[in-house]
């Protein structure tokens, strides 16, 4: 198995199919964005190599991020590919939901299990403000179809201050009274040259759980406080589904860090908030064989650093979130 450093087990792979995205999320990307040539992305063919490669090396689970994953049209062949590859046991699909109505159906019979669906408002208005262009209707059409299709639903929501953090994260908490959906809040994390608006709108879990609390009273914690994932859950009193938070900033759970990262262009990001890379592309296409590939993922475990450094102001820059996935 997969083991770094410091004993942690990596056996979960992020992987971005693309970095273009059909949004324009203020907090992530300007309005006017280039996006990378075709050729530069790993293609369909060097990606499911990639997948049993990592399979083989123990890793567990797999997930397509973006960018925005459904924009890549070998998207439901790749989910088959992971799904069926020695090893993988899990593959999940993180998407903002525009392009999934179409799509839930045929990705539930290729076998995938649960799409994390990001929604930061349910408010159209400020929904397609916040996302400089997009349809509301889309994405809930989106969230309806998967859920029909009986797939396991977790909803994300960035929370920044003066945009969203009061009714709009309370009326996402209250999905969860009817539905056993995860909805989890996540706190904005600082990126290259965004990095001082998304600090300076940062809100942090404490106080988003007092305003969550405020609404619908104490939220009992679920599986005592311990992680799931990354997300440490709690419960409204009686509610079918669950609250999660995602702290990266103010509750840092890099010890218990257990993934990689594989951008569209083939580079294996160590840690999301940390610019250390090993660039597989060169290999892939220089005609590495398989063992030489297979080295090289394991060095990659191996260097994998201990944590982030935003305590010490140390911000990423080289890549943002669109181009890491997450
Ligand atoms: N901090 C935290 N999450 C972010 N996302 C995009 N930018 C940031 C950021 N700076 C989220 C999106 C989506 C996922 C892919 O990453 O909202 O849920
Ligand atoms: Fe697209 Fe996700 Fe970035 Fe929004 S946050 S622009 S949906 S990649």
């Amino acid at each position: 198995m997969p083991f770094d450093r410091y004993n942690r087990d990596i056996d979960y792979l992020r992987i971005s199919l693309t970095d273009a995205c059909n949004l324009r999320c203020v907090y992530c990307m300007p309005e006017h964005m280039t996006f990378r040539p075709r050729e530069e992305l790993l293609s369909d063919g060097e990606l499911q190599r990639l997948i049993s490669l990592f399979g083989a090396a123990g890793f567990r689970k797999i997930r397509f991020t973006g960018g925005e994953p459904t924009l890549r049209p070998g998207l439901v062949d790749l989910v088959r590919h992971a799904t069926q590859t020695p090893g993988i046991e899990t593959v999940g699909l993180t998407t903002n939901g525009v392009l999934l109505a179409g799509l839930a159906a045929p990705l539930r019979a290729a076998g995938l299990r649960s799409v994390n669906l990001s929604l930061d408002t349910l408010d159209p208005e400020k929904f397609r403000r916040l996302t400089r262009w997009g349809k509301l209707d889309a994405v809930l059409a989106g969230l309806d179809a998967a859920a029909k299709a009986g797939l396991r639903l977790k909803l994300n929501a960035v929370v920044s201050r003066g945009t969203n953090d009061r009714e709009d994260v309370v009326a996402l908490a209250r999905y969860t009274l009817e539905h056993p959906w995860q909805v989890r809040f996540i706190e904005q994390m600082p990126f290259g040259n965004n990095s001082e608006f998304q600090l300076r709108s940062l809100v942090n879990e404490d106080e988003l759980r007092a305003v969550l609390a405020a609404a619908y009273g104490p939220l009992e914690p679920v599986n005592n406080g311990r992680l799931d994932g990354e997300a440490r859950l709690y419960r409204i009193p009686g509610a079918a589904g669950s609250l999660g938070f995602i702290s990266p900033v103010s509750k840092p759970f890099c010890a218990d860090c257990n993934r990689l990262r594989l951008t569209a262009d083939g580079v294996l990001r160590l840690c999301l908030l940390r610019d250390n890379e090993v660039d597989l592309r060169p290999l892939l296409r220089g005609g590495a064989s398989d063992d030489e590939l297979s080295a090289t993922i394991r060095r990659a475990v191996t260097a994998k650093p201990w944590g982030h450094g935003l305590e010490q102001h140390l911000i990423p820059a080289t890549r943002g979130m669109s181009e890491i996935g997450g």
